[in-house]
């Protein structure tokens, strides 16, 4: 089962990091973003450390918000956020055309909630790729809860450098993960080798889009608060991923912002206007009573020294992303469905 209760929280809080030392592992993560001086070439080029450190100091809050899938979803009037989490999910293993027997890779797999439910939707079995120790042990738990352990597998590795073999896998796809890479072209390449030729690679990117003005500063601050929000070296744009996938040698079959036609918004979960029963804890009003709970668990020493300004950069992300959603100038949710060309044999 999930990690979701008050105690699960504080305890999971900084993942690997000794509990003693997640207040600097905070500030050093914090002195890699804008809002404390820090520069985009010194995140790309720790972004090892700067997205590790992220994840560590997050994962109990994200497992506390969200469950176990890490994503945001399009959404139809009527559904729940759940649903749309799912359904989100199971429009990859369409879109891939997922068979039984075929051998998937998802890169960034977080703790693995789209990989044991695509892997259960589709009778596959799927390696999750994750560079996180943290995540990967939250992940072998559930899978083995959820009794897909023998199915499916974890690999702790960076997604710029794979230890797999050329032509591996028959589909692989990523959930909002590839934009922490420093670079999407090393990364597309990567997935392009690791994948059999004529198969499928689909994603859903974290994205600017053409609405973003760089020249305009608000723009530039929305996206520095997702940036230290969410751990990312550099928000790419759009039109930067699709040149990315087509140099990495990928045929994109078809590509789409998929934020554009959803008639609920993706960011209405952690927008202060709305209010929902159902997901209670990601709505302003639960995100305050988190903040005070956490204020109070670090008080009593309970969770570690520094958990309130996780809790602070996380609500950073929240104002970023929904702002970013509404001005339409950054989507979660940028599709592509990518072929890797056949060989010549076939
Ligand atoms: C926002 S989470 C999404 C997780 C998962 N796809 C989901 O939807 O639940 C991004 C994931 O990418 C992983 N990640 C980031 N950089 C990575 C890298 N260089 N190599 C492998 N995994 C990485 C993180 O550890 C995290 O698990």
């Amino acid at each position: 089962m999930s990690k979701t209760g008050a105690l699960d929280l504080a305890s999971g809080l900084g993942g690997k990091i000794d509990k003693t030392q997640v207040l600097s592992a905070v500030e050093k993560y914090e002195q890699y973003h804008v809002f404390h001086g820090g520069e985009e070439e010194e995140r790309k080029a720790n972004y090892t450390d700067m997205v590790n450190k992220y994840y560590d100091l997050v994962t109990s809050f994200y497992e506390f918000g969200w469950g176990e899938s890490f994503h945001f979803a399009a959404r139809w009037n009527g559904e729940s956020l759940r649903e749309s989490i799912k359904r989100h999910e199971h429009f990859l293993a369409l879109q891939l055309g997922l068979k039984p027997g075929h051998k998937v890779l998802d890169v960034g797999c977080g703790i693995g909630g789209p990989l044991r439910e695509i892997a259960r939707f589709s009778s596959t079995s799927v390696t999750g790729l994750n560079n996180n120790e943290y995540q990967i042990a939250r992940g072998k738990e559930l899978n083995r809860i959820a009794g897909v352990d023998k199915t499916c597998n974890f690999v702790k590795a960076d997604f710029m450098n794979m230890p797999f073999p050329e032509s591996s896998f028959d589909a692989v796809y990523a959930i909002e993960a590839t934009c922490h890479a420093p670079d999407a072209y090393g990364c597309y390449k990567e997935i392009y080798r690791v994948l059999k030729p004529g198969q499928c690679f689909a994603a859903y990117e974290w994205c600017m889009t053409d609405s973003f003005d760089p020249s305009n500063q608000q723009h530039q601050k929305i996206k520095a608060e997702i940036e230290i929000g969410d751990g990312l070296p550099d928000i790419r744009s759009t039109r930067q991923c699709l040149e990315a996938l087509k140099q990495a040698g990928f045929e994109v079959i078809w590509e789409k912002d998929l934020a554009v036609d959803s008639p609920v918004p993706w960011y209405l979960p952690l927008d202060k206007n709305h209010f929902s029963l159902s997901s209670f804890r990601l709505t302003a009003i639960g995100r305050f009573i988190t903040k005070n709970m956490v204020k109070a668990l670090e008080f009593v020493g309970i969770a570690p020294r520094g958990s309130q300004r996780v809790q602070d950069f996380l609500e950073k992300a929240a104002e970023g992303l929904v702002e970013g959603g509404r001005k339409e100038i950054f989507t979660p949710m940028y599709f592509f469905l990518a072929r890797k060309p056949p060989s010549e044999s076939q």
